[in-house]
């Protein structure tokens, strides 16, 4: 099983994607260094075309990276003070952070155990809570598409116009995923929420070589406000004024995507689509089957007719199992494994005090204590999943 010359093993191997593309990268970043365009660059307006396209969205706005994504999105639907955000609580930090910084409170929602995505039912709970207790107004969902797999669009979006939410998809892990309605109508990632926003982050599903990210609507006003509060709260309404920049209508930030960034994304674009996307459901079509029986283990859900872009494969441990042994072992053989996420964010010490947790979260907290991430990439080769997948066996096994 294991030869002599598989190589080490990367969690998410950029290297080999370099090596992959490195003629389109190294052209795209020269040619921009000779123009020194490096903010507001061609390359910026032409990624954003693209993306918008890609995702089937009317606008596409970068902007520095997917946690501000989050922010500028909900300040642009005036979101803030007195407002109830419900965030999943099995997520990364941002979800639940961007809404508090607005200065809203994150409300922190069960998620589902196969899909680790947030619960329908869990969310109407919370929000009746809520009102119930007549101290917040109810006012968005934050949806995160989790490791790469859409949310249950339909479910959520029902919910939401029932009690008059907006809905935001933290979409950070899943640009490249695609829904599936019950009636077989498909939605890529992206275009899952009145306002959407994605991350750049290198190890993201599209990742660039720094930070970024990205926000999509079909909303003009919406569009527009994102645009005007990324950059400084510039004026947008005069399109043809060279100084809207410093002619600043309202408070924003600085939040720009750079044309190197956007240079990069460029170049990985056509290899994201075109080969990567399958590539990595390869890998991961391998590691489920052969791990698929193994007592106790469960391997990832993805629901029929969705596809995942699988920013992480994550399995839940059998339940005498001691994770911090079995990522130890696991090392030893040269593989590195990862825990997303240890810690339900209602526990997380930035948000104690806030009144945040408004039910227990008991799915989260089992995910917390059982999951375990494995390397995931679209360079990994098939005998490295199989040994992968040979090894977890063997070390759950005894
Ligand atoms: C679900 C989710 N939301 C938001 C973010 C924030 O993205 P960034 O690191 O680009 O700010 C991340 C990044 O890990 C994420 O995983």
């Amino acid at each position: 099983m294991r030869s002599e010359n598989i190589m080490s093993i990367e969690f998410r191997d950029l290297k080999r994607q370099y090596n992959a593309i490195k003629h389109e990268v190294d052209s795209r970043i020269s040619s921009i260094i000779n123009s020194t365009r490096f903010i507001s660059g061609s390359e910026v307006k032409e990624l954003e075309k693209i993306l918008a396209s890609y995702t089937d969205r009317k606008h596409c706005i970068s902007c520095a990276n997917g946690t501000d994504a989050i922010s500028i999105a909900l300040i642009a639907a005036g979101i803030g003070a007195g407002d109830a955000v419900f965030v999943p609580d099995f997520t990364f930090f941002s979800s639940g952070e961007c809404p508090a910084t607005a200065g809203a409170v994150p409300v922190f929602v069960d998620v589902r155990r196969d899909t680790y995505n947030i619960d329908a039912a869990a969310l109407e709970a919370n929000i009746r809570a809520v009102m119930d207790e007549g101290q917040l107004k109810p006012c968005a969902v934050v949806a995160v598409d989790l490791f790469g797999q859409p949310f249950d669009y339909d479910a959520i979006r029902c919910v939401c116009e029932k009690y008059d939410l907006f809905l935001l998809e933290d979409a950070a892990q899943g640009l490249g995923g695609v829904y599936c309605s019950s009636d077989g109508n498909k939605m890529k990632a992206g275009k899952l929420g009145q306002i959407s926003t994605t991350s750049f982050f290198p190890a993201k599903p599209l990742g660039c070589y720094g930070d970024g990210g990205a926000v999509f609507t079909d909303d003009d006003r919406l569009a527009d406000l994102c645009r005007s509060i990324a950059v400084h709260g510039k004026d947008t309404e005069n399109p043809e004024d060279t100084y809207a920049k410093y002619n600043n209508i309202r408070l924003g930030m600085n939040s720009r995507l750079d044309t190197l960034q956007a240079g990069v994304l460029m170049a990985k674009f056509p290899v994201f689509k075109d080969k990567e996307l399958d590539a990595v459901n390869h890998v991961a079509d391998i590691y489920s089957e052969r791990m698929g029986n193994v007592e106790g283990l469960k391997i990832p859900k993805i629901t029929a007719g969705y596809y995942s872009s699988w920013a992480q494969y994550t399995v839940q441990l059998p339940e005498d199992c001691n994770r911090e042994e079995i990522q130890r072992k696991l090392k030893g053989s040269g593989i590195p494994t990862n825990v997303y996420y240890r810690k339900p964010m209602h526990k997380q010490r930035a948000f104690a005090g806030t009144r945040s947790a408004v039910a227990e979260c008991p799915v989260t907290e089992e995910l917390c204590n059982k999951v375990l991430c494995l390397p995931i990439h679209p360079y990994l080769k098939d005998e490295e999943a199989e040994f992968i997948a040979f090894k977890l066996k063997e070390v759950i096994q005894g």
